[in-house]
């Protein structure tokens, strides 16, 4: 086996550190059984990697590995060049507290595995067997705890992708008529490949109504998840109608949209009354909030078993540092929610353009998303739009 190594845009590893990789990449082709081949890898700074992640795969922002394989069938010795960006791979290192060289070695597996065929852009299954094998090499050739926890804890499937249908009853209620009818627009987003179906029933009832709720839950096949405040009625409703999960949001009457997550400060106790009540009903709860570990913290004293992190300031954010201290603060928060045993879902202003970074993150399980699909499915078709968006979240997830 032959490993080639180049620097591009940064300065070379000390001469051990090269020899280190080079023997640890000698092993995992033993494991893999991989013999007379050669490998090319470059390590490259975030300039030269963002330029090569925008030119190949039109994705606007650094990534830590790329992979380029011989094309297929060509029965070469040269299998490929694997990319690697080391001060993405540093930060991310940092960012999850992990030792460096390990991580990079695992990234140096990732990209091994995509030359050989692995591509965990493509099925259902194929995320899980990659890491699965990318794991194996960690624990068989450095097994750094650390690494081996982070990487087990993205042995997940790929998040699910929940359809708010709420728009379409914007539009049936501009006109006060009885279309476009937001049960049609449930059973097409199931077919779209939509896991779950969302509607928030309003104080004000300005679109989803009682019975839009009643017959998507009767009609579905996946999970109806009704958004609502904290409301005596409403939660009379919600044990009367039994949505799988009920989603606390906070409400005010003259905003557009849900406008931020919910406030726990004072509210602990009959935040904890309702998802008790909820619960009783053989209903989930999840609680809509910002992404910060003081919120998740006074959510987890309420009982709550998922939390829905609020993506709006992410969605907002115009200038691109702010987008990116926006998602480390997602990040951040999902690894939080998760080590305080939360189900991590997301959502709010999601769109075509900016749910790749956020579906990437691993612990997030769900996201929920409406209003750019509806307004997608304008000319699309709804089951097209929400087909391409769950094909954007399943391939972000890297
Ligand atoms: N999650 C919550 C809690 C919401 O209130 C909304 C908006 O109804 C969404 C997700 C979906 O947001 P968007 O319509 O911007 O995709």
């Amino acid at each position: 086996m032959k490993i080639y190594i180049n620097y591009q845009g940064i300065n070379k590893f000390p001469a051990e550190i090269e020899r280190q990789l080079k023997k640890h990449l000698q092993n995992a082709f033993k494991l893999l059984n991989i013999k007379k081949k050669i490998v090319s890898l470059t390590f490259v700074g975030n300039e030269e990697i963002l330029e090569l992640n925008q030119r190949y795969l039109s994705r606007p922002y650094p990534t830590n590995v790329l992979a380029f394989p011989v094309e297929e069938g060509q029965n070469m010795p040269f299998l490929g060049d694997v990319v690697i960006a080391v001060e993405k791979a540093e930060e991310e290192a940092c960012l999850y507290g992990l030792n460096f060289y390990p991580y990079l070695l695992s990234l140096c597996f990732h990209g091994l595995l995509h030359l050989l065929g692995h591509d965990h852009e493509k099925g259902v299954y194929s995320p899980w067997l990659m890491l699965r094998n990318e794991i194996n090499l960690m624990e068989k050739i450095y097994p750094d705890p650390e690494v081996l926890k982070f990487l087990r804890r993205r042995e997940y499937m790929p998040a699910k992708l929940a359809v708010n249908v709420d728009h379409v009853a914007t539009v049936r209620e501009a006109r006060k008529t009885y279309y476009p009818d937001p049960v049609h627009a449930a059973v097409l987003a199931e077919l779209g490949g939509a896991d779950g179906i969302v509607v928030h029933l309003r104080l004000d009832r300005r679109h989803i109504k009682e019975r839009d709720v009643r017959l998507i839950r009767e009609i579905i096949k996946t999970k109806l998840i009704l958004e609502m405040a904290i409301d005596k009625d409403l939660i009379k409703f919600a044990k009367e109608v039994k949505p799988y999960q009920v989603t606390l949001v906070p409400e005010r009457p003259e905003e557009i949209t849900t406008e931020g997550g919910i406030e726990l400060e004072d509210r602990v106790e009959e935040v904890k009354k309702a998802v008790k009540e909820l619960n009783k009903s053989g209903i989930k709860v999840s609680l809509f909030i910002n992404p910060d570990e003081k919120a998740l913290e006074l959510a987890k004293k309420t009982g709550a078993q998922i939390v829905e992190l609020h993506t709006g300031m992410y969605a907002d954010a115009e200038e691109e540092e702010k987008r990116l201290s926006e998602l480390t603060r997602l990040e951040n928060a999902a690894r939080f929610a998760k080590d305080l045993g939360f189900i991590v879902h997301a959502g709010h202003g999601l769109n075509y353009e900016n749910i790749g970074p956020v579906a990437a993150i691993p612990e997030i399980e769900e996201f929920s998303i409406g209003h750019s699909i509806v307004s997608r499915a304008i000319f699309v078709g709804l089951k097209e739009a929400v087909k391409e968006m769950k094909e954007l979240i399943l391939r972000a997830r890297s």
